[in-house]
């Protein structure tokens, strides 16, 4: 992919394998080998500044996985990250390292559990500015405390309640304006509205996508929900068993989808376009990760199947702006 000044979020080749095995002794006895999960199998995308990109996927497809390595929580078995230039695994300067650090914040699907219940909401949110010594005055960090709630839509005088006098969706505000305590450059959301009622869905939505505007954010977006994606999405990867298996900017993708798993997925949504089209359950189950399916993951679910797709993993194929990961794309 292209690295030009426009690039903020360069991942290429990304991989994890987690060891599942049992301790030594106990293979030794029991005489079983080794156990291990690829959940992110060679991902690359990149993500332009001041846009989204969606990572969707059902659920064990590797997009936590890949959302913990993109802010560094989680270290990669191969690949890398790169974030305005810098190298997330690789920066071996302390000043560069904590530059990045602050750039980078995450949204997470529970609001509740991110959120330290025995803090006011004041304190939550000057957390980050105290551990980045951004303000050094309480008074400052107090105000600052302040207009980011406004911000976000909520009152000042939140600052002194605590997490569990908000309804969830006020809590996933708070949740954001802590995120944003930082003045970060790129956020990973994940699931950041999975838990919520559908009706707060698309306030918390539309509340992302007007910061995103007036801040310049830029946005790895994480959902299992096609239709929040539609909504919010430039760029869109579809994740099959922790391999990117179509990548293509948004209008595309859900005008023409080319991988069958994508127009799987697609065809499971109910009713997006509101045509009146009936929907049809996505067919069959995902495979064991420990024991993917040989070549293509997802040929045994694949209405087009022909014999070579069990035989070798497909490389991926570029229709125009879409990379498709099928040897029938083309
Ligand atoms: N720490 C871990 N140890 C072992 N396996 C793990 C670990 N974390 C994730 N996995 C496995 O990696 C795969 C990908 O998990 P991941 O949480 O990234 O999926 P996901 O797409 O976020 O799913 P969901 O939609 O359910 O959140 C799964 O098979 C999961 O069981
Ligand atoms: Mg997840």
């Amino acid at each position: 992919m292209s690295s030009d000044a426009q690039t903020l979020v360069e991942v290429a080749g990304l991989r994890r394998v987690f060891d599942l095995s049992q301790p030594w002794l106990n293979r030794m006895l029991e005489r079983t080998g080794k156990v291990t999960l690829t959940a992110v199998d060679n991902v690359d995308f990149s993500i332009p500044k001041g846009e989204t990109y969606a990572l969707v996927g059902e659920s064990g497809s590797g997009k936590s996985t890949i959302a913990r390595m993109v802010v560094g929580l989680l270290p990669p078995t191969a690949g890398s990250v790169s974030i305005g230039g810098v190298d997330v695994w690789g920066e071996r300067d302390a000043e560069a390292q904590r530059r990045m650090r602050r750039s980078i914040q995450m949204i997470f699907q529970d609001p509740f559990a991110s959120l330290n219940p025995r803090w006011r909401v004041g304190a939550i949110i000057e957390e980050p500015i105290k551990a980045f010594d951004l303000l050094p005055s309480a008074g400052d960090r107090r105000d600052r405390a302040a207009e980011l709630l406004a911000l976000v839509g909520l009152d000042r005088a939140d600052a002194q309640k605590f997490p569990h006098q908000f309804s969830g969706g006020q809590r996933q505000r708070i949740a954001i304006a802590r995120a944003l305590a930082s003045e970060p450059r790129f956020i990973v959301c994940d699931e950041p509205t999975s838990a919520l009622d559908v009706s707060v869905q698309a306030q918390v939505l539309n509340l992302l996508r007007d910061l995103q505007q007036k801040l310049g954010l830029t946005y790895l977006f994480i959902s299992h929900n096609l239709a929040v994606v539609r909504h919010v999405a430039t760029r869109v990867g579809v994740l099959y068993l922790g391999r990117l298996v179509e990548d293509a900017p948004s209008r595309q993708l859900f005008a023409e989808p080319r991988h069958p798993y994508t127009r799987m997925l697609l065809d499971a949504v109910p009713d997006i376009e509101m045509t009146g089209k009936d929907r049809t359950p996505v067919a069959g189950e995902i495979p064991n990760p420990v024991n993917p399916p040989s070549g293509c993951h997802f040929h045994p679910r694949c209405p087009q199947v022909v014999p070579e797709c069990s035989a070798h993993a497909p490389p991926v194929v570029e229709v125009g702006d879409d990379r498709v990961r099928c040897i029938r794309a083309g």
